[in-house]
């Protein structure tokens, strides 16, 4: 007899990507394979990064979970198309709905266990493929028969991970009242208008495995079925799972990703969509993002442009977009394509440090995406700012939030701030104050605050070029001549992210300035904490910069290691910054880079 299988309670959040860092493109209403193939085709001419493309139900035979449309994505026309993306390194991702059409469900007798229950018999709701069953996922014979469902299904279509979509769960059919639960005066905040219990889901009245009540149950779907799923690519691949789930609940970022559902293509959602990520991230959700574009109604332009530009640094940068809209892949507008560039190549080349973030997100729960008052308590002013907010604890966010603006009001703590853009520095303040930028129409404002030091490596179409890049410091001082940062390195597939006995790396880096009878020195080192993770190529970081170094008319002196280095592969900029290259720092060791200089 299978047993009720309650959610494993763990301190841990287990967040779940690394590939997945990349830009995702989705649509409902990809029609064929062909027209796959044409997106895909379409980022790379305009060479803006594409890592995974999405398949909505349009792929199913008539809506229905684990089929396919013989006509328009037949599996000898699908499965090369996967092939070719993963011989690219690229991915493919597929929706499944948790409706199962009830003449493709186990006979009565063999489903004991397996389905919703009402007044004794499998529960018939309606979705997609018409009257349907709803998996059990609290029994664990409903979470096997999902497993082997996938598993087969992957035999087929070996999709890089599934999107569990309509799991509150959705149902569109009427019913009648069975029992007081359905008849219950209690009435749910849903958009605004106090709804009764059952709207658009399952009857309150509906029972679960063991007798346990949808009325006590019903938000625990949506992490029911993202523990399944996880569970079940998990066994099916062993390598750590993607899936995106948009029912959620306590827990359910050890699962899986979220986003935050169906917007429109509307300035305000623009804007709301930050505040929404944020509270995610706080709720134990780090890899959530928001449709990109927006999911209904037709976008313009100028919001694209700007929604890349925000929507670049979401944990989970989507696009996705409804069937009836007019076609918005980021390449179809030129001022689109340009910002996609420009945002996402910015975020492949903080891929290392977003990564190291979601290290951080599933060793202490910290967000990725955080407001600004974790970092900054002690301001009173960060609480409220909702229109901004932190990537990890100093890369700051500030984007156009409105049509036609060519300037941005921004928040900054006090401290220094330098542009990732032109790593120029921008501001210095001794209390945090409202400052207006400029809004370049190609980007957002992006600044990292003095005392943070950036692993960062270069930007590629694909996080798997990228991944080969070398690597790069960015060492941005606070006014005090500090900073600090960390690098966490693993193959990206383990199932446990930094587990005991893993093979992965950490190092912390650290700089401080001492003045000594005016013989300044700034001295960056690294720390290993461990350094496990050995891919075949050597990591090294080949460049230090310092944004923020005291002046030096007399002109800097480096030591790498102790040995004083060439002045031929250090460079001055006229904006302030300084870097060293050339370098063969191994990542595994510790080094100690120091730039001298007198006054
Ligand atoms: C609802 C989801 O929220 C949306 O993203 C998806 O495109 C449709 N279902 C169709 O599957």
């Amino acid at each position: 007899m299978a047993e009720i299988r309650p959610p494993r309670p763990r301190a841990k959040i287990f967040t779940n990507e690394n590939q997945n860092l990349g830009f995702h493109q989705c649509r409902y209403g990809y029609k064929n394979v062909a027209d796959l193939e044409g997106v895909v085709a379409g980022y790379a001419k305009a060479k803006i990064p594409l890592e995974s493309i999405w398949s909505d139900i349009d792929y199913m035979d008539g809506g229905q979970d684990f089929t396919l449309d013989p006509t328009n994505f037949p599996a000898n026309l699908l499965r090369p198309f996967v092939d070719r993306l993963h011989n690219n390194s690229q991915k493919y991702v597929v929706i499944i709905d948790p409706a199962i059409k009830k003449e493709a469900a186990p006979p009565q007798n063999e489903s004991v266990g397996l389905f919703l229950q009402r007044n004794g018999t499998n529960y018939v709701g309606r979705v997609w493929p018409g009257e349907v069953y709803y998996p059990d996922f609290m029994s664990a014979h409903a979470a096997e028969y999902w497993a082997r469902k996938i598993s087969e299904f992957r035999r087929t279509i070996p999709a890089d991970g599934l999107w569990c979509d309509m799991n509150e769960p959705s149902n569109f059919k009427d019913w009648e009242p069975l029992n007081e639960y359905d008849y219950s005066s209690y009435r749910i905040n849903n958009t605004g208008i106090h709804r009764n219990l059952n709207n658009k889901t399952v009857p309150v009245s509906t029972v679960h495995f063991n007798g346990v009540s949808e009325y006590d149950a019903h938000n625990l779907y949506g992490l029911l079925e993202s523990r399944a799923t996880h569970d079940a690519l998990l066994k099916d691949t062993a390598r750590r799972p993607f899936v995106l789930s948009r029912a959620t609940f306590v827990s359910s970022g050890r699962y899986t990703a979220h986003w935050t559902g169906d917007n429109d293509g509307r300035w305000e959602q623009l804007a709301q969509s930050i505040n929404t990520i944020l509270n995610f991230g706080l709720f134990g959700i780090p890899m959530m993002g928001a449709d990109i574009c927006g999911f209904t109604g037709n976008t313009t332009q100028d919001l694209c442009s700007r929604w890349i530009q925000l929507g670049a640094f979401y944990p989970f940068a989507r696009a996705h977009a409804e069937k009836t809209t007019a076609r918005r892949e980021l390449y179809v507008w030129e001022s689109t394509a340009q910002s996609a560039r420009k945002a996402l190549g910015m975020r492949y080349r903080l891929l290392p440090y977003i990564y190291t973030l979601m290290y951080e997100a599933h060793t202490t729960g910290s967000p990725i995406a955080r407001p600004l008052f974790f970092s900054y308590p002690q301001d009173a002013n960060t609480y409220g700012v909702d229109r901004q907010f932190l990537l990890g604890r100093g890369v700051l966010v500030s984007p156009v939030l409105e049509p036609g603006a060519t300037t941005v009001d921004a928040y900054f703590p006090a401290g220094r701030w330098f542009s990732l853009h032109d790593r120029s520095p921008a501001i210095t303040l001794q209390t945090g104050k409202r400052v207006t930028l400029p809004a370049p129409a190609d980007s957002a404002n992006v600044h990292l605050a003095g005392g943070n030091i950036l692993p960062l490596q270069q930007p590629g179409l694909t996080t798997s070029t990228a991944r080969q890049s070398e690597f790069h410091l960015l060492v941005a001082l606070a006014e005090n001549g500090t900073a600090s940062g960390k690098l966490f390195l693993d193959d990206g597939e383990s199932p446990e992210m930094g587990g005991v006995g893993g093979n992965w790396t950490l190092v912390r880096f650290s700089c401080n300035t001492e003045d000594s009878k005016g013989i300044i020195t700034t001295k960056v080192s690294s720390h290993v904490v461990q350094n496990s993770y050995a891919p075949s190529r050597t990591l090294v970081i080949g460049k230090v910069a310092f944004m923020g170094l005291p002046s030096a008319p007399k002109g800097f002196t480096v030591y790498v290691n102790g040995v004083e280095l060439k002045a031929a592969r250090t460079k001055s900029r006229t904006n302030g910054v300084f870097s060293v290259s050339g370098l063969s720092l191994l990542i595994g060791q510790q080094f100690e880079v120091k730039v001298v200089t007198s006054h």
